[in-house]
Parts: C-alpha cells; structure tokens; sequence
C-alpha cells in the first residue's frame, strides 16, 4: 500500500485526477467510481480539464459505480446512478448506457448482486476504482462485520453511516436502511485501488485501515489484501497515521518512473 500525505484537499484532488487520467490515457476501458463527498474535488479537477481540453479521451470508456441506495423512486436526486451523472460522467460526456451501477428495483432485488458481479465479469473488470472511506471503516456500504470475502449484495445501513448520509437528504428518515453494494471481494479484484480520504472526521478509520489490525471490524483494512492501493489523505485526514514520516519520506524519494 502507498500511503500519499499531501497538503491540502486540492492537492488531493490533483492527484488523484493524475492517477485517473494516466489510467485512462494507458488504456484503461473500466472505471469504478464511488459517491460520497471525498470524491467530489477529484471529480471537479477532471471536469475542468476535460472542458479545458487537456484531459484524456473518454470515447469507450465505461464506468461502474460501487453502490446505490435501495427504495428510492427511481430518479431521485441522491440516487447514487443520478449522483454520478450529474457530478462526473455527463459533464465528461459518458454517455448514460456505459454507466452501470447495482439495480435497486425491488422486483430484481434477489439476482441483483449476482447480474452486477456478472456486469462487472463482462467488462473485464474494473482498472481503476476510486474509493471513500465512512466513518465507521466502511468501504462502499460495507459496513463493519462485512465479510472480507463479500460480493455484491443487500446490506442493511448502520445508524453511524445513515446519520453521516442524512446531509444529502431532508431529514434522517428519508435516508434508506438498505442498499446494494459491490462486496469488499468485489472492491479487491479491482486491478487498482484508489483511496482519498479528506478531513478530521475519516483520521481514526483511516488509522485503523491502514496500520490496524486486518479486521471485518474495520472493512477498509481489507486493503492490507490488494497489492496495488494508492491512498492520498490531506493532513487532517491523515493526523491518526503513526508511520505518516515515514510515508513522506518514501513519497519525496520516489522515482519518477515508478508513478502512482
Ligand atoms: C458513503 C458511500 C461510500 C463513501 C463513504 C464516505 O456512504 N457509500 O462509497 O466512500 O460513505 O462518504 P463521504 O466521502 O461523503 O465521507
């Protein structure tokens, strides 16, 4: 695992655009995108260098999101498939139909996980998955207990995360209780895991994914697993990190031919 202490949110964002366009310009056919706020600058920097013309071409690239909410009416705003649209894959000219996210319509629950493992298969997998991490350790809506093995499914929502969610919506009622959601198995076959983690509040789930103990008490550390994860963190992020010298130090002296 490379672990990047960078400055600033901003520095983050750059970053991990870096990391997404150089996947997509080296001939990377399947993005994973995730939701949530953290992701939100990186998203915001590849908008602006798509529409300043400098960023790379998105002609067949396709996109699979990490998860989607369950008994939302379909098109509501805080869906995660609107939610990716409206703030990445329309603005970068991805057309809807190389968009795929879980389907949450009650009459397909049962096959749901299954039919997105089998998407996910077709594609050939996913280059380059962008992750958050909850507060509670969660990596997409694997919440803690979540079997390291998992594949997509319906999981029931944890109070701690529904509470965090409740900003996107009118009040906390309105949050779902279930979800669909790529399982922590799912998230490792991803050939590459990026994880951006901004702000005090991710420090001790970052901490506890990173240098803890590999645990379905803390679903992120299964990124112990995987052998190429990227996790860029701005500095309040990464304040819980005991090793965040030596991950500086490791960052500065890199080879410029290695990358990210
Ligand atoms: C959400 C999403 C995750 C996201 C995490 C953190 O509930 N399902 O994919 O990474 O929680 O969200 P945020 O980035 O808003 O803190």
């Amino acid at each position: 695992m490379e672990v990047v202490p960078l400055a600033s949110v901003e520095e983050v964002a750059r970053l991990g655009a870096d990391v997404v366009e150089a996947a997509v310009r080296g001939g990377a056919g399947v993005l994973g995108l995730a939701t949530g706020s953290t992701p939100l600058p990186t998203y915001r920097e590849l908008i602006g260098r798509h529409l300043d013309g400098i960023g790379p071409s998105y002609d067949g690239v396709r996109c699979f999101t990490l998860d989607e909410y369950v008994g939302l009416p379909a098109g509501h705003p805080e869906s995660y498939r609107a939610t990716i649209a409206r703030e990445l894959t329309d603005p970068l000219g991805i057309p809807a139909d190389r968009v795929h996210g879980p389907d949450p319509d009650p009459a397909g629950l049962p096959t749901a996980g299954e039919r997105y493992e089998a998407a996910l298969r077709a594609a050939g997998g996913v280059d380059v998955q962008v992750l958050g991490i909850g507060s509670d350790g969660h990596l997409a809506f694997n919440e803690p207990g979540s079997s390291l093995a998992s594949l997509t499914r319906l999981k029931t929502l944890t109070e701690e995360t529904r509470r965090d969610n409740a900003r996107f919506f009118g009040s906390l009622d309105e949050v779902p209780r279930h979800v669909l959601t790529q399982g922590l198995g799912t998230i490792l076959r991803s050939r590459h895991l990026l994880l951006l983690a901004t702000g005090p509040g991710k420090a001790a789930a970052l901490a506890a994914a990173v240098e803890g103990p590999l645990t379905a008490s803390c679903p992120a550390s299964v990124l112990q697993l995987h052998p190429h994860v990227t996790v860029l963190c701005d500095p309040s992020a990464a304040a819980g990190l005991e090793r965040r010298d030596h991950y500086r130090e490791v960052y500065a002296a890199k080879p410029a031919w290695q990358g990210l």
